[in-house]
C-alpha cells in the first residue's frame, strides 16, 4: 500500500517533470522565432547645444521615435527592456554611447508606438567633441522571457550630424 505522502510526492515529481518540459519547449520555440522589428528616428529639433563651464559639450534634443517591436514578443516573453543610445567616435574611444531614452516594454500590444520626446537622459560628451559630429542612433532591446534565457539585440540607425555651431 502506498501512503498518501508517497503519492504526493511521486505527482509532485510527475508535476516538477512536466514543468521543466514545458519550459524547455517554451525556450526552444522561443529560438525558432526570426524577429523582424523596425525603428525609425527622427531628429525633430536642437532645443540647445552648449559648452558648459567644465568643458563638456551638451546638446538637448527633441526625437520622435517610431517602433514597432511586436515581433519580438512570443507567448514566452515577459517583458522587453528598449533602450535608444547615440553612439560616436572620438578620438580617445571608438565607441561612445550615451543612452537617451529608454521604457520598459510589458506586452506585444505596447511594442508598437510613436513618442515625441526630448533626451530623458544627458547627452554630455566627456570632452568637447560634438560640434559637427556623426553619430549613430542605436536602439538596443533585452528580451526578457518567463522561462530560458535573456536575449539582446540592436538595430543601428546611422548618419546623424550635430550642428557647427553651438546654439
Ligand atoms: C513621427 O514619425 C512618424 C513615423 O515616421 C510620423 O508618422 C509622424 O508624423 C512623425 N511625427 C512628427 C511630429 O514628425
Ligand atoms: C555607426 O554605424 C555605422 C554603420 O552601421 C558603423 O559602420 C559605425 O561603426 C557606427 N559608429 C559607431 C560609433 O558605432
Amino acid at each position: 500500500m502506498h501512503s498518501f505522502g508517497y503519492r504526493l510526492n511521486a505527482l509532485f515529481t510527475f508535476a516538477v517533470t512536466i514543468l521543466g518540459f514545458i519550459c524547455a519547449i517554451a525556450s526552444f520555440t522561443d529560438t525558432l522565432n526570426s524577429p523582424s522589428p523596425s525603428v525609425q528616428v527622427q531628429v525633430l529639433n536642437v532645443n540647445w547645444f552648449q559648452k558648459q563651464p567644465n568643458g563638456n559639450d551638451e546638446v538637448y534634443l527633441t526625437l520622435n521615435i517610431s517602433a514597432d517591436l511586436q515581433t519580438l514578443f512570443t507567448w514566452n516573453t515577459k517583458q522587453v527592456f528598449a533602450f535608444l543610445a547615440a553612439e560616436y567616435e572620438t578620438p580617445k574611444h571608438p565607441l561612445n554611447q550615451i543612452s537617451l531614452w529608454d521604457a520598459i516594454i510589458p506586452t506585444k500590444e505596447h511594442a508598437k508606438f510613436t513618442i515625441h520626446t526630448s533626451n530623458k537622459y544627458r547627452f554630455v560628451d566627456q570632452g568637447s567633441n560634438l560640434r559637427g559630429k556623426e553619430f549613430n542612433l542605436t536602439l538596443h532591446w533585452h528580451v526578457m522571457p518567463k522561462t530560458g534565457k535573456m536575449f539582446a539585440d540592436k538595430l543601428v540607425l546611422p548618419g546623424y550630424r550635430l550642428p557647427a555651431q553651438y546654439r
